[in-house]
């Protein structure tokens, strides 16, 4: 049984792994059977699991015949829509979107559309106490939704999770996307399990993807390419977990070294890597990290999350930024965020010529980028608001609206915020308020559905918004900041009960 709750009452559905399946092979078989280069449109989010999943359906539609052609957006609503309604097609996927928007969809394209939803977000709340098993595939629109059979959609399986059941079932060729399923899952963040492992469907197809050998799981120090560059990069390019004042800054990271008493240099002048440490210096290495972030006000337990299971892609070159899977998200990320949507997907359908290139200095400006933001953040107490039940970065036109998601989850590692509460983000571009919202683990075990929170609150003053009970978004009206914090507020007291520094 899963147990979830939708604005503070607990639902506890069967798991269906049969009707999972059975809707997976629905969808397999209707797109398999689009007739040989038609044109099909599939719409996607700009985050990893975003990026992902619409390549994954777009690498499988290619392998059938089709001529899919990708469109990345920031969120689906009617602006998106009309966007993507100059492409015509008469068949059009949606990856990672669309559960939250059914009622957008359903007088979208013509008569003859077949619109098809592949998505791990949360139903709407009544669905979530009645879910649509048979008729949500009824008509022109076909749905594949984990939350639908009973599987958590926010921990057991990513977009690209769902895509790469539907991917298996057009061809079993296209288990050689399983790494691409297991980049989106981390690029959600949904390696909660034990030492940052991924739990459910999403550990199912991992395991299935080592047994193949196209992944390692391995323990580890979860630091990028910790196992072929040198150490002074492997700290410097760390973006999952954030290393607070060492991400992304070279020099920050050479003294962070020097300070626990490691030379980041051999005498040659060369740096050192892992394969140069001694087992003590090793254990210093990780013992300092640990202590360091514990300096920078994380918890012990978040502290010691630099130690867990890396996840490595073996066909990927020893210093790719692909190699690590969790890279390889940080990577598709900063396509979608600093809008190189293309690239992203290019990577995912396996490009490696001029891309890895590309990819490589646009990684420099994303860690730029969000050390800016943070700069701004610490120099701009005065944007913090700290409620009772929740914390919120109101940033203003100050941080880009794509990317103030990821700067609200690097925001729980750094002072002065708690683990103790959700943090909103409101960032205003194009005349409205973009809401990202982050809660953790713990607070959900409480009770706490971001997504139901954020729904409800933005609709009451005339926006919209949805997602995971763990991390959500929407948009509101400029002007309501204030009334749009004081419901979510008092919503999220309600679910986990007060909550107090
Ligand atoms: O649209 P989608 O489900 O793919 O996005 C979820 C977003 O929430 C991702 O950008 C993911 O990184 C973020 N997230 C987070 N912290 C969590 C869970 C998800 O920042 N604990
Ligand atoms: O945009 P952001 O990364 O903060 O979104 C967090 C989660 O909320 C994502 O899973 C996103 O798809 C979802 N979301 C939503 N409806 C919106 C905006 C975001 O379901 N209007």
């Amino acid at each position: 049984m899963s147990g979830r709750c939708s604005g503070g009452i607990v639902l506890s559905l069967p798991r269906d792994y049969k009707g999972l399946e059975d809707r997976a092979l629905e969808l397999a078989g209707e797109l398999s059977s689009i007739p040989s280069g038609e044109r099909v449109l599939v719409v996607s989010h700009l985050d990893a699991d975003g990026i992902s999943s619409g390549s994954i359906i777009a690498a499988a539609l290619i392998r059938a015949g089709a001529s899919p052609h990708v469109r990345i957006v920031k969120q689906l609503d009617e602006g998106a829509l009309k966007e993507v309604s100059q492409v015509k097609a008469k068949y059009i996927v949606f990856t990672d979107m669309g559960s939250g928007q059914r009622d957008l969809l359903k007088g979208f394209g013509s008569e003859d559309t077949k619109l098809f939803i592949v998505d791990h977000h949360q139903l709407p709340s009544v669905e979530l106490a009645f879910p649509q098993k048979e008729n949500s595939s009824a008509g022109r629109l076909f749905e594949l939704n984990p939350h639908i059979f009973g599987f958590d959609g926010s921990s057991e399986l990513s977009a690209s999770g769902t895509a790469f059941l539907v991917a298996k079932k057009m061809s079993s060729e296209n288990s050689s996307l399983a790494p691409l399923a297991v980049v989106g899952a981390l690029g959600d963040m949904q390696d909660k399990g034990e030492q940052g492992s991924l739990i459910g469907l999403n550990a199912s197809i991992a395991e299935e993807a080592q047994k193949r050998g196209q992944l390692t799981m391995k323990k580890g120090l979860k630091l990028y390419g910790f196992e072929s560059r040198p150490l002074v990069k492997c700290l410097e390019y760390t973006l999952n977990p954030f290393l607070p004042g060492l991400s992304g800054d070279e020099g920050a990271c050479f003294k962070f070294l020097k300070n626990i008493g490691i030379e980041p240099r051999k005498p040659d002048g060369s740096w050192r890597s892992i394969s140069d440490l001694s087992p003590e210096e090793l254990r210093t290495v990780t013992n300092g990290l640990i202590k360091y972030l514990i300096s920078q006000g994380a918890q012990g337990r978040d502290a010691e999350s630099v130690i867990g299971v890396v996840y490595t892609i073996n066909s990927e070159g020893a210093d790719s930024p692909l190699r690590d899977a969790r890279e390889y998200a940080s990577s598709i990320n900063a396509c979608g965020r600093l809008g190189r949507h293309g690239l992203g997907v290019a990577l995912c359908l396996g490009d490696r010529a001029e891309a890895l290139a590309e990819l490589r200095e646009l990684l420099s400006e994303y860690r730029r980028t969000i050390s800016g933001y943070l700069r701004w953040l610490e120099g701009s107490k005065e944007s913090i608001k700290i409620m009772r039940s929740v914390q919120a970065i109101l940033a203003g036109n100050n941080i880009d609206d794509r990317m103030i998601g990821t700067i609200v989850s690097i925001a729980f590692s750094m002072k002065p915020f708690t683990r103790s509460k959700p943090i909103l983000g409101l960032a205003t571009s194009e005349g409205a308020v973009k809401i990202s919202a982050r809660g953790t683990q713990e607070l959900v075990r409480r009770g706490l559905n971001l997504g139901a929170a954020v729904r409800d609150a933005s609709e009451r003053v005339g926006g919209a918004g949805g997602g995971h009970n763990i991390a959500a978004g929407g948009q509101i009206p400029v002007g309501k900041e204030d009334e749009f914090l004081s419901i979510v507020d008092a919503i999220v007291e309600r679910m986990i009960g007060g909550v107090r520094l």
